[in-house]
C-alpha cells in the first residue's frame, strides 16, 4: 500500500521551480520583477472566438501559483502567476459584460504536492492549506477535486473544513466522500464538497454541473472514490439530470479520452439527446479535445499553470439537433498573452485584487524561506530532453555526482568503494541554470525515501544487476503483464507513462525539422481531435527521449572482485534483492542484510550537493 502511494507520488510533475524572489522590507511591495516577464515575450496574433457561454479553464496547478520564473526557454511562456491571471480574468469578465456574454472560470482539480508554496509548510502545517487561501480569491465558479487531494486525511479534511465552504456549494466532489465523525462522535461517510450543483449564469442561463474523479484507488482511509460506473447509477444522480438546463457542465479530475467521461455522458444523453454538454477534465497533464456529439465538446487544459484553457460555444434553439458551434483554445500562461487576449495595456493591466494575490503569494514564500539559496547551478539539468547518460541529463548528474558527493559528507563508510542504483522515477522536474534554492529543491526532488546499503557486496555482482532490473521493465513477459502493471500505476494516480507519450509523439512528429526551421519557439504543440488549431501560438517541441527505468552512479576503480557498499532506495529493495540473489551464488541476501546508509532523506541530497558543489 504505502508502495503503491510512493509510485504514485513519484509520478506527477515535470517541470522548473516558482522562484519568487524575496520582498524588499520597504512595506511597498512593489515588484518590479512582475512588471515584465524575465525576457520578451512574442504575443499572440489571432484574437479569441466569443461565444455565448465562454469559459477559461484551469487544471493541476499543483502549487505553481508563482508561475516559472527561470529564464531557460521554453519556461518564460508560463511565468504568469495567480495575480497575474486574476487580472486576466477580471478583463475578460469586463469583456464578457460587454459583449452581453457569459464566462465562467473552473479548475478540475490537483491543487497539492509541486513546489514550495504548496508543500514547504513547517513542521506541523497541512499541505496546500496556505496556498489554496489565494485561489479561493479568484472568482472561480465550479471547481471539482483532483486524486492529489485525497493521498493524504488531513489534506482532504483541509478541504473539506476550510476550503470548499469557500466556494459555496461549488467545490464538487460528485463520487468522492470523506469520514469524520458526526454530532455523538460516530463516524459517518459524507460528500467531501458537494455532488452537483445547479445554478444560473450572470445571463440567466440555467447550469446544471458536477466533479467527477476518474477510479482512483490510493486514496486514503476515511476518504472514499466510488467508480464513475457506480456513480452514474445512483438516484441522486439520476434525480440531478431529470430536469433539462440550458447546458450540462461535466467537469472532473479525468483526461478527456481514454477514460470514463463518455459513462458520464452517455447518462445524460439517454435522458436528453440534445441538450449542450460541456466537459472541463484534467489529471494526464496535457492538452487534448474530443467532441463526443455534435452538440458537446471535452477539453483538458494541460498543468503547472503552464496552459490556460479556453472553450466558447454558441446556444441555439432547445430541441435543435443541428450541430454547434464550438471553439477551444489553449494559451500559454504569461502576461504577454493575458494582455493580448483582454486588450489591456501593460500599465493598466494589474488589478488591485491580482496585485493582493501576487504579493500575498511572495509573502507566503518568504514565510516558508523558499528563496534559501543552496547554491549556483552552471547549467540547464533536464529528464526528457537530453540523453541519458549525459552531461544535460539530470539524472547523469544525480545518480553520479548528487549522490555520491551528498552522501560522502561526515559519513564514516565514505572511504570503502561504492555503487548505487535508484529508479529514474525518482526526480520529478529538471533544475536549471541560476540559483538553487529551497524552493527549486522541492520541485525537483520532492520524494522521502531512504539510502539502504548491503555492505561486502563484489563489484562485479552490484553491476550486473542493473541491466538486469532495467531488461525486467522491457520484458514483462506478455502485453497482458504490462498492460495490467500499465492499469495498476494509472489507478494509483500515475500519469506518468502517458504524459511521456504525449511529449514523445510531439516531437516524432518532425520535432527535429521544426527545431531547425529557427522560426518557431519551443513549447508544447498540440494535436488533438477537435477541429482547427489548439495552441494559441505556434511552437516547435521540444527534444524528447526515452529513459531506462533504472539508473546508477559510476563503477568505482576497484577490481570485479573487490568487495564494496552497494547503495539503493527503499523504494526498489524488494526488486533489487531478487535480481542480485539470482545473479550470484555465493550468499543469499535477505532484508536482514540491509543497512541504512546515511541519516539524509532522498530529498535532501540535492540540497547537501549544491552547498559542495555549486558554492
Ligand atoms: C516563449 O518562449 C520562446 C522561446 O522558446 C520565446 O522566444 C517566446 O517569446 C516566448 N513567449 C511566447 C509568448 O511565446
Ligand atoms: C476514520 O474516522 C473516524 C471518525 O473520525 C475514526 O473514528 C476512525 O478511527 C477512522 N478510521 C481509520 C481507519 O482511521
Ligand atoms: C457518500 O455519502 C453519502 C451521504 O452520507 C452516502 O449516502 C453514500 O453512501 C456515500 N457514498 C459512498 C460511496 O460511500
Ligand atoms: C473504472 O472501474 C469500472 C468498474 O470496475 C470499470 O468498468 C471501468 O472501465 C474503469 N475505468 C477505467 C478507465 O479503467
Ligand atoms: C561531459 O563533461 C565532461 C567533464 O566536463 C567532459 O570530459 C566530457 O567530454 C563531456 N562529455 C560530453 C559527451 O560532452
Ligand atoms: C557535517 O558535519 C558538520 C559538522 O558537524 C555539520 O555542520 C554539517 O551540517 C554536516 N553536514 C551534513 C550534510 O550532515
Ligand atoms: C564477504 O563475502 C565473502 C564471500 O562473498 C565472505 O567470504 C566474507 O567472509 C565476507 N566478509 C564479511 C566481512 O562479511
Ligand atoms: C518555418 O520555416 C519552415 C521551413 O523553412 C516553413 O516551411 C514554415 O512555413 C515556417 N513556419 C512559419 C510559422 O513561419
Ligand atoms: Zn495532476
Ligand atoms: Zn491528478
Amino acid at each position: 500500500m504505502h508502495r503503491l502511494k510512493s509510485v504514485a507520488r513519484a509520478i506527477l510533475l515535470l517541470f522548473t521551480a516558482a522562484q519568487a524572489s524575496a520582498c524588499g522590507d520597504d512595506g511597498t511591495h512593489d515588484h518590479g520583477r512582475r512588471a515584465a516577464p524575465p525576457v520578451p515575450l512574442s504575443p499572440p496574433t489571432r484574437p479569441l472566438q466569443w461565444g455565448d457561454i465562454n469559459i477559461l479553464h484551469t487544471t493541476d496547478t499543483h502549487g505553481w501559483l508563482l508561475g516559472h520564473q527561470k529564464k531557460s526557454f521554453p519556461e518564460p511562456n508560463y511565468s504568469g502567476d495567480l495575480g497575474d491571471f486574476a487580472s486576466f480574468v477580471s478583463h475578460m469578465k469586463q469583456s464578457a459584460i460587454d459583449r452581453d456574454a457569459d464566462l465562467l472560470l473552473v479548475d478540475t482539480g490537483d491543487l497539492h504536492d509541486g513546489t514550495g508554496l504548496s508543500d514547504g509548510f513547517p513542521p506541523g502545517g497541512i499541505d496546500g492549506h496556505d496556498s489554496n487561501q489565494f485561489l479561493a480569491q479568484v472568482p472561480y465558479d465550479v471547481m471539482a477535486i483532483g486524486n492529489h487531494e485525497l493521498y493524504i486525511y488531513a489534506n482532504a479534511l483541509d478541504m473539506h473544513t476550510n476550503f470548499a465552504p469557500q466556494l459555496k456549494g461549488r467545490y464538487l466532489t460528485s463520487n468522492v466522500n470523506i469520514t469524520v465523525a458526526d454530532k455523538q462522535g460516530n463516524p459517518v461517510s459524507i460528500p467531501l464538497g458537494n455532488r452537483f450543483a445547479k445554478f444560473k449564469t450572470r445571463k440567466g442561463r440555467r447550469v446544471t454541473a458536477f466533479g467527477v474523479l476518474f477510479n482512483f484507488t490510493s486514496n486514503d482511509k476515511n476518504t472514499t472514490v466510488q467508480q464513475v460506473s457506480d456513480m452514474v447509477n445512483e438516484k441522486w444522480f439520476h434525480d440531478a439530470i431529470q430536469d433539462e438546463p440550458d447546458f450540462f457542465l461535466v467537469t472532473g479530475h479525468m483526461p478527456v479520452q481514454r477514460d470514463d467521461f463518455p459513462l458520464v455522458f452517455n447518462a445524460i444523453r439517454a435522458v436528453h439527446s440534445t441538450t449542450p454538454i460541456v466537459i472541463l477534465g484534467g489529471h494526464s497533464h496535457i492538452r487534448d479535445c474530443v467532441q463526443l456529439d455534435g452538440r458537446s465538446m471535452a477539453l483538458e487544459s494541460g498543468r503547472y499553470m503552464e496552459t490556460i484553457g479556453w472553450m466558447s460555444m454558441d446556444l441555439d434553439k432547445r430541441g435543435s439537433k443541428k450541430d454547434l458551434k464550438f471553439s477551444r483554445r489553449y494559451l500559454d500562461a504569461n502576461r504577454v498573452t493575458y494582455e493580448f487576449h483582454s486588450r489591456k495595456r501593460s500599465s493598466k493591466f494589474s488589478t488591485s485584487l491580482g496585485r493582493r494575490i501576487t504579493n500575498g503569494l511572495l509573502d507566503l514564500a518568504k514565510r516558508f524561506d523558499l528563496d534559501f539559496m543552496f547554491g549556483t547551478a552552471p547549467q540547464d539539468y533536464v529528464i526528457n530532453q537530453a540523453p541519458y547518460p549525459s552531461n544535460q541529463s539530470l539524472l547523469s548528474l544525480y545518480a553520479e555526482q548528487v549522490v555520491p558527493v551528498a552522501l560522502s559528507v561526515n559519513n564514516t563508510r565514505s572511504s570503502i568503494p561504492s555503487y548505487f542504483v535508484t529508479n529514474s522515477g525518482s526526480q520529478r522536474f529538471d533544475v536549471f541554470a541560476g540559483p538553487f534554492t529551497r524552493n527549486d529543491q522541492i520541485v525537483a526532488s520532492p520524494f522521502t525515501n531512504k539510502f539502504l546499503f548491503i555492505s561486502n557486496v563484489t563489484l562485479s555482482s552490484a553491476t550486473s544487476v542493473l541491466p538486469i532490473l532495467n531488461s525486467q521493465g522491457e520484458l514483462r513477459r506478455s502485453v497482458d503483464d504490462l498492460d495490467r502493471r500499465e492499469k495498476e500505476l494509472y489507478a494509483g494516480g500515475n500519469i506518468d507513462i502517458r504524459f511521456r507519450q504525449w511529449l514523445e509523439a510531439m516531437d516524432k512528429r518532425m520535432g527535429e525539422e521544426k527545431r531547425a526551421a529557427g522560426n518557431l519557439t519551443l513549447g508544447y504543440v498540440t494535436h488533438d481531435s477537435c477541429p482547427g488549431v489548439g495552441d494559441d501560438i505556434p511552437h516547435a517541441p521540444l527534444p524528447f527521449f526515452s529513459l531506462p527505468d533504472f539508473i546508477a552512479s559510476g563503477v568505482p576503480s576497484v577490481t570485479s572482485d573487490t568487495p564494496i557498499d552497494f547503495i539503493f532506495v527503499d523504494f526498489i529493495q524488494d526488486q533489487l534483492l531478487n535480481v542480485l540473489n539470482s545473479v550470484q551464488k555465493d550468499r543469499v541476501f535477505s532484508a536482514d542484510d540491509v543497512q541504512v546508509y546515511s541519516t539524509l532523506l532522498t530529498n535532501q541530497v540535492f540540497g547537501v550537493y549544491a552547498q559542495e558543489a555549486w558554492n
